[in-house]
């Protein structure tokens, strides 16, 4: 994949020791510059040191364009308003794996493979009693995804077909949809439900999940509500589930183990975690009668660890487009389904008082993806210890088509950083006196 050099082939020019080295200048094509330090150690003898890579470009990728000062979002070069708002989630998914809009056929082969590949598996029914009715969503869904490779095993080979690359990725998006609405079934002591094949992707899961319930019927606009929820998760460049699945799948490992490990990275409260965390914060902002000053001084603590959930984001330094999309959809759905939550109140009340306080404004924290999206997740009757798993659902297409552009990088090496090591040198090994 060619990373477009700057024209006059400037350098970073870098003073170490006596000596110049020249560092190759490369830009973006929507302008972001960096350095080439791809050749750094074997000429200086130097590494460079970015814990937590805030500074460090891992990659170079066509599939999703972040500006986070001026709160930017698109999927290969497409506004993700205008997905949220026309497209729907498998067309996104198409777009983001092969970098093109399907065609009418195109999408119809493409929605009809993923039926095609949405049986529940002999091993996925086998493990379902193991798991105890308070298992977290999280580690359920994780272990159901990595069974597949035992399922499946002629995705195990280090080095896949093109054709079978294809087969394994339509297998992803069909099972994390199953896994999903599983998932759901097996916490609730629920009776798994078969995939519909007349169904389309999201009808299909909502089926899955609710066939049965209170709640099986679905709404238009539920539906509308999950389709626009999906496509704003599908992917969001190289953030740490991402990055995970890069790293494990530059190992060449076999898909499924590498899509677990994305849904395990998404797990933690400070990533994916954190639309769970942030209805647990309303609610209990909430059960304190709704002051939520306390909160915010707390958020501004720096003695308390507690952060605001839902707010702040590594790259976005201005809104997050998806939370404003997000905060719209909350709007129209709780009307549309005469549903007042006043947990929505409260985020709001809460947002407006961070937009306004120094401490946020300083540090340019605003409400991220994860903010809003609860509630709609609340309204749609998902028990908030699913809301990761549905952000995991969202994102498996962001995953898939991530890790497809490593595999078929001709210059794709196994990840692997280096280190500045700070421990002891060399001594001697005598056995421990005393006690
Ligand atoms: C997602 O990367 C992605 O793209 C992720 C994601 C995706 O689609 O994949 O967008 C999804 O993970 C969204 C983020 C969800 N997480 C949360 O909402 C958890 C709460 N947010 C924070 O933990 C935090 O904002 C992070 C983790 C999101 C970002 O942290 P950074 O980039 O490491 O920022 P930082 O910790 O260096 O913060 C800078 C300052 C610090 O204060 P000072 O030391 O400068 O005084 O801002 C403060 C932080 O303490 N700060 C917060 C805060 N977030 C940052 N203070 C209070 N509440 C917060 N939420």
């Amino acid at each position: 994949m060619g990373v477009k050099k700057l024209k006059q082939n400037l350098k970073a020019k870098l003073e170490l020791e006596g000596h110049t080295f020249d560092l190759p200048l490369i830009v973006g094509t929507e302008g972001e510059k960096a350095i080439d330090i791809s050749k750094l150690r074997s000429e200086t003898g130097y590494v460079t040191l970015d814990p937590a890579f805030v500074n460090t470009a891992s990659c170079d990728s066509k599939i999703t364009y972040l500006d986070g000062e001026n709160g930017i979002l698109r999927y290969r070069g497409y506004p993700i308003q205008e997905l949220a708002e026309k497209a729907s989630f498998t067309e996104v998914a198409f777009l983001l794996i092969h970098g093109e809009l399907p065609s009418k056929k195109e999408l119809d082969q493409f929605n009809s493979k993923i039926a095609k590949y949405s049986e529940q598996t002999a091993t996925v029914k086998n493990m379902l009693p193991a798991f105890p009715k308070d298992s977290h969503p999280m580690g359920v869904l994780s272990a159901l995804m990595v069974s597949l490779s035992a399922e499946y095993p002629k995705f195990l080979a280090q080095d896949l077909s093109p054709k079978q690359r294809e087969e394994a990725i339509i297998r992803v998006l069909a099972q994390i949809k199953n896994l999903t609405a599983l998932t759901y079934r097996v916490i609730n002591g629920l009776e798994p439900v078969e995939s519909d094949p007349k169904l389309n992707y999201i009808q299909d899961f909502y089926n899955m999940m609710y066939e049965g319930t209170d709640y099986e019927t679905l709404e238009p606009e539920v539906e509308e509500a999950l389709n626009i929820l999906l496509i704003l998760h599908a992917d969001h460049e190289q953030n740490c589930s991402t990055s995970t699945v890069r790293l494990v799948g530059s190992s060449k490992a076999n898909p499924f183990a590498t899509i677990a490990s994305g849904i395990n990275g998404l797990w933690g409260p400070l990533h994916g975690g954190a639309n769970q965390a942030v209805i647990e914060m309303l609610e209990e902002i909430q059960s304190k009668g709704g002051d939520y000053k306390e909160f915010l001084s707390k958020a501004k603590d720096k003695k308390d660890p507690f952060k605001l959930m839902g707010f702040g984001h590594r790259v976005y330094k201005n809104f997050d487009p998806r939370a404003q999309i997000i905060k719209k959809v909350c709007d129209s759905v709780l009307d549309k389904l005469g549903i007042e939550d006043p947990l929505l109140d409260i985020a709001k009340g809460l947002e407006s008082e961070a937009l306004k306080d120094q401490y946020f404004v300083d540090r340019k924290l605003y409400p991220n993806v994860d903010f809003y999206s609860g509630i709609i997740y609340k309204a749609l009757k998902i028990p908030t210890n699913m809301f990761t798993a549905m952000f995991a659902l969202g994102r498996t297409p962001g995953w898939i088509g991530q890790w497809k552009e490593l595999i078929e990088s001709p210059t794709m090496k196994i990840g692997r950083p280096r280190q500045v090591y700070m421990g002891e040198n060399e001594r001697k090994y005598s056995k421990k006196s005393g006690k």
